[in-house]
């Protein structure tokens, strides 16, 4: 089965960027489609940017690096679980991105995101173009979450409605088919 990263893109104490990533790999497990795994950048927690070495040769002098390229290289597809900041995605995104170059490429991407009345979509929006660049293929299917605060409880979880749910398995079988398409451009 192949392997589906769901990256927790917000790092800020009282996000509720992990309560929808934790329902989100729920809904996912559920359909059936991936090996789910929960990567979360706050855990990965990587310095700004410092490699000397352009990612494209994958030449990580870097320890924490290392350990990145690992995670993503393991991922078949991608999803980012993405707030938007300022009208876009956050600098913990990009730096994450930025790190690694072939680990990104040739698997299909999908986004989860959030926000008040934009639902997140001008992050993604603002990823497209960063996620093409290193030749990732997007799902057009995604998940948006217009004002989901009242839907994460006191407990730290989030609940979507079945409308949202049924936007994750739209999402997820249009990445498990880019997935399969794409399997001889990864090997
Ligand atoms: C620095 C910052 C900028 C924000 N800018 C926007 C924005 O442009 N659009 C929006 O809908 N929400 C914006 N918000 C509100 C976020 O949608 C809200 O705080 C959300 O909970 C952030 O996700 P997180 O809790 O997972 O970090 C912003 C929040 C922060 C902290």
């Amino acid at each position: 089965m192949p392997t589906l990263a769901v990256i927790v893109c917000s790092t800020r104490p009282g996000r509720i960027g992990l309560p929808i990533a934790t329902w989100f790999t729920g809904v996912a497990e559920a359909q059936g489609s991936f090996d789910v795994q929960l990567v979360d950048l706050k855990e990965v927690a990587l310095p700004i940017f410092d490699e000397p070495n352009h990612p494209m040769l994958a030449d990580y002098v870097h320890e924490h690096t290392r350990r990145w390229s690992a995670i993503v290289a393991g991922a078949d597809a991608i999803v980012f679980v993405t707030p938007e900041y300022n009208h876009s995605f956050n600098a913990a995104t990009k730096n994450a991105i930025d790190h690694l170059h072939r680990e990104w490429q040739h698997k299909a991407v999908g986004f989860v995101s959030y926000g008040g009345v934009s639902g997140g979509i001008r992050a993604v929006e603002a990823l497209l173009p960063v996620c093409s660049a290193l030749r990732m293929v997007p799902s057009v299917a995604a998940v948006v979450l217009p004002f989901p605060f009242s839907r994460v409880d006191d407990d730290g979880t989030f609940t979507g409605d079945d409308g949202m749910v049924g936007a994750a398995n739209a999402m997820l079988g249009e990445l498990a088919r880019w997935t399969e398409a794409l399997a001889p451009l990864r090997t």
